[in-house]
């Protein structure tokens, strides 16, 4: 696993589209060959969309050969809500580039045969080519997408109810009312994710130190789920400095030290 340290927000923000947008280039997708990428929510990928949406304008990146899937999307919230994850990524991410409507893929919290959705989804992945690259965040307590600790680390695309962790943390959404938050949500699973070539993790601020050194330093765990990185080839975590707080001083200076021509 590569573990880059950024300084701050803004770097990690800076870096993460770099390596996405290189990533797609490198690629050279085409009408018949596209580009196959997954996407979070949350706050952590707000900055790289924003970094994104300024290269796609100077032309240095396009979406027009890019399909893309996300990870997740509440349960029984209306896709026009605007917490909905639908809302989320077109608000912040797909109406100002050139991706082609059709080419966007978000799961329907609010399907008829939930699990139908779900299995759908995953045939989708598979008929696309499979995802190059599948970028997250995590949460508090180390889940991915909204694989909360418990999750099988080979699981697929289905509905999980929500851990109290991750309704409080999200409240902040609803302002702040617990109440408010739908208690599940469809999600790829750990085993989705780790299908990616490519899996990209951003993990930003303080609040998220413990689940970073639980991924990094502890064993592999479906408590933390994000720790199933380790078993994955081409596993790269860029963070801010503060989210290495909880790391042992030899963790720490070990990625600064083998990445550091890699920093921003
Ligand atoms: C939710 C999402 C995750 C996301 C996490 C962290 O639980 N399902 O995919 O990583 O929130 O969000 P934030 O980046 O806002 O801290």
């Amino acid at each position: 696993m590569r573990v880059l340290i950024q300084s701050d927000y803004a770097s990690v923000s800076k870096w993460a589209a770099k390596h996405v947008a290189d990533t797609i280039n490198k690629f050279q997708p085409t009408a018949d060959r596209k580009f196959v990428l997954g996407l979070p929510t949350g706050s952590s990928p707000l900055g790289m969309y924003r970094e994104l949406i300024k290269m796609n304008k100077e032309g240095i990146v396009s979406f027009k050969n890019v399909i893309t899937f996300n990870m997740d999307e509440y349960v029984n919230l209306p896709k026009e809500h605007p917490e909905s994850y639908y809302s989320f990524m077109w608000n912040n991410f797909f109406k100002y580039i050139d991706i082609p409507e059709n080419q966007v893929n978000i799961l329907n919290g609010n399907a008829a045969d939930l699990e139908k959705e779900c299995a759908e989804y995953e045939a989708r992945i598979k008929m696309a080519g499979g995802i190059q690259l599948f970028v997250g965040g995590i949460g508090p307590d180390g889940h991915i997408a909204f694989n909360e600790p418990g999750s099988s680390l080979t699981s697929r695309t289905r509905l999980k109810h929500l851990s109290l962790d991750t309704i409080i943390a999200n409240s902040r959404f609803f302002e702040n009312d617990t109440t408010s938050v739908p208690t599940s949500a469809l999600t790829v699973g750990v085993g989705t994710i780790m299908d990616a070539k490519e899996v990209l993790i951003l993990v930003s601020g303080y609040n998220k130190a413990r689940a970073l050194q639980q991924a990094i330093e502890g064993g592999v765990s479906q408590m933390c789920t994000l720790s199933a990185l380790q078993l994955h080839k081409n596993g790269i975590i860029v963070c801010d400095e503060l989210a290495t707080y909880d790391l042992r001083v030899s963790t720490y200076r070990y990625f600064k030290g083998i990445e550091k021509d890699n920093l921003l």
